[in-house]
């Protein structure tokens, strides 16, 4: 669906320049995809990239056969594009109903039948039909990240691009919009950011992770947990001194006989003590990031 070849992306915020993007190469099939990665890491440009809003400095990007980096595939690529931003503004006086209307207009569904038919059909497939004529000033951070989704869907996209949806979202709908990403993803392919390693273990068949704007990782949540196989292990210590020796702590747990430390690293030898665990997905990312010397306090 989506290939990308040596992309890159610089801004030049005022005498300086910041590479955003540098050098990615991403094969995106169908179903669920997660880009993970800490803050700054490019997600947000990457995907704006994709959905034809900003220009890439240099490489290419194909989108079902269509070349983004032309106007004409641009074209074609909005026609079968959904969006959900990071921070969509919404009009809080408007009803879901209206919003998802307004933003179908501007999206080009002229036939105004056919536009009632879309808005009523996909507030119901985010479940928001009986709230679909409240005004949105009165709805949750979970409801309004459905209106988000709603309008990403009312053209009806093969391709949904959501950027940090479940972040400020409490544990509950965080798990229920994860769902309804997951169902969406059946037949269509959607491409989800996040900083959060939780949000792609369950949902997602592939992800890449991004950092410094470039791919560290790309296959499943499972080869990702695997990476760190060997590296990980816990440690009671009953002082206050933390582990160190090079090793990340992922974890920390209070218990009555001191703390229990979840370490990362390379060696365990400074710590006799210590034993070796199985990963967990977490691990894998934490020892991943440190692999390549990213800060891994900048999580
Ligand atoms: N419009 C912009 N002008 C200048 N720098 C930007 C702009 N947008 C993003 N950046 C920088 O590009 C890098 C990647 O940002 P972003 O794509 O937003 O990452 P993420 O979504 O992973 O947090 C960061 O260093 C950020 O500060
Ligand atoms: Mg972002």
């Amino acid at each position: 669906m989506i290939t990308t070849t040596s992309l890159t992306k610089t801004y030049s915020s005022g005498a300086k320049a910041v590479h955003a993007l540098n050098g990615i190469d991403l094969d995106i099939g169908m179903g669920m995809f997660g880009l993970l990665g800490p803050n700054g890491a490019g997600k947000t440009t990457l995907m704006r990239i994709l959905a034809g809003i900003v220009n890439a400095s240099g490489g290419s990007v194909h989108i079902a056969g269509h070349d983004v980096t032309t106007e004409a595939g641009k074209q074609a690529v909005k026609a079968m594009l959904g969006y959900l931003p990071q921070e969509l503004g919404m009009y809080p006086e408007l009803t879901a109903a209206q919003f998802v209307d307004y933003m179908a207009i501007l999206k080009g569904l002229d036939d105004a039948k056919k536009r009632r038919q879309s808005v009523a059909k996909v507030l119901e497939l985010v479940g928001l039909s009986e709230a679909a004529g409240r005004k949105i000033k009165g709805f949750s951070g979970g409801m309004k990240r459905r209106v988000g989704i709603a309008q990403a869907l009312v053209n009806d996209p093969k391709l949904l691009i959501v950027d940090e949806p479940t972040a400020g979202l409490d544990p509950e709908e965080r798990i229920r919009f994860r769902n309804l990403l997951v169902n969406l993803a059946s037949d269509r392919t959607v491409l989800l950011s996040t900083h959060i390693v939780e949000d792609i273990g369950q949902t997602c068949r592939d992800v890449a992770v991004l950092a410094r704007g470039q791919v560290l990782f790309r296959g499943s949540p499972t080869e990702l947990t695997q990476a760190a196989a060997g590296h990980v292990w816990t440690l009671t210590a009953a002082g206050l001194e933390k582990p160190n020796h090079g090793l990340t702590i992922v974890s920390m747990l209070h218990l009555a006989e001191g703390t229990q430390y979840r370490l990362v690293g390379e060696t365990a030898d400074g710590h006799p003590a210590a034993q070796a665990v199985p990963p967990g997905l977490e691990d894998g990312y934490v020892w991943l990031m440190k692999s390549a010397g990213q800060s891994v306090e900048a999580l």
